[in-house]
């Protein structure tokens, strides 16, 4: 069940769109009446998916991004508001996972996801705040990770970085009780996307066959940001978690 009119003609940015669950987020929510801003590197995957929805009958823009460049995330979001003429939300869900044990560690990857799943929160977060608080309502929606919650092997600094902005987040719902900005942190497990693919290869042998096994589609999470971008304005949905059935 899901409220029909809510994100009608809302405008929401996402980030990481151009595969996966921002990917399955971004044509979700255009199903579901949204104007849609597809931000990624990967120029002509977004632009072929905002044709897509295009012809669908959404309204839908492509917008190139790269979230570890804090001038791009701002251009991304003075681009959207021309476009629209205002932000509703931003779903802060690019990320990459370069898994290794920490002796095996390497510091190019470790920055990487620094770069990638921190500090491009905190990009787009200096960006779209102020269109928030100009609008007097907006919400932030951070893709995060159930590898931040139960630490594996290899996952080390990619759950830090996870934690990381999960601790940004929290610190963001506490700062935001005037009511303007809604935060929520959506922790997924395996989901069957193409993040193992900058993966060595036995990091990606293994996610994979994880991913293969019992991985859930990408439009579990998509249901789950649609969900709390759905809620009125009094209700602000903090963190979910969403694993297959039977992962430990
Ligand atoms: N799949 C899982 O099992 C799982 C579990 C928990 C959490 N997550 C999280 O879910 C989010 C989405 O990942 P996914 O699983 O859907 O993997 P994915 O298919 O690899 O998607 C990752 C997305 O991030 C984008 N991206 C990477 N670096 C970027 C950068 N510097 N600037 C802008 N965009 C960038 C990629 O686009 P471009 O390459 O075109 O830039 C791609 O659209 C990530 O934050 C990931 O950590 C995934």
């Amino acid at each position: 069940m899901h409220d029909g009119a809510a994100l009608q003609g809302k405008t929401i940015v996402v980030t990481g769109a151009s595969s996966g669950i921002g990917l399955a987020t971004a044509e979700l929510l255009a199903q579901r009446g949204a104007n849609v801003v597809l931000a990624a590197r990967r120029t002509d995957r977004i632009a072929a998916l905002a044709s897509v929805l295009r012809d669908g009958g959404a309204r839908a823009t492509a917008i190139t991004v790269d979230v570890s460049d804090a001038d791009s995330v701002q251009a991304l979001v003075d681009e959207s508001v021309r476009s629209f003429g205002g932000i509703d939300a931003f779903v802060s869900n690019a990320g990459v996972a370069r898994l290794a044990r920490l002796e095996d560690g390497d510091a190019a990857d470790w920055n990487a996801m620094v770069d990638v799943n921190l500090r491009g929160l905190l990009h787009g977060l200096t960006a779209v705040l102020p269109v928030f608080r100009r609008q007097g309502h907006g919400h932030v929606v951070a893709v995060v990770s159930t590898s931040g919650i139960k630490i594996s092997p290899t996952m080390g600094v990619y759950a830090a970085t996870k934690n990381a902005a999960r601790t940004v987040m929290e610190a963001l719902r506490a700062e935001s009780t005037d009511g303007v900005v809604r935060t929520t942190e959506i922790s997924p497990g395996f989901v069957r996307t193409e993040l193992a693919d900058g993966m060595d290869e036995v990091s990606r042998e293994q996610i994979q066959a994880g991913m293969r096994a019992f991985g859930l589609d990408p439009v579990a999470v998509a249901r789950a940001v649609c969900f709390a971008l759905e809620q009125p304005h009094d209700v602000e949905i903090g963190s979910l978690t969403i694993r297959p059935t039977i992962q430990d």
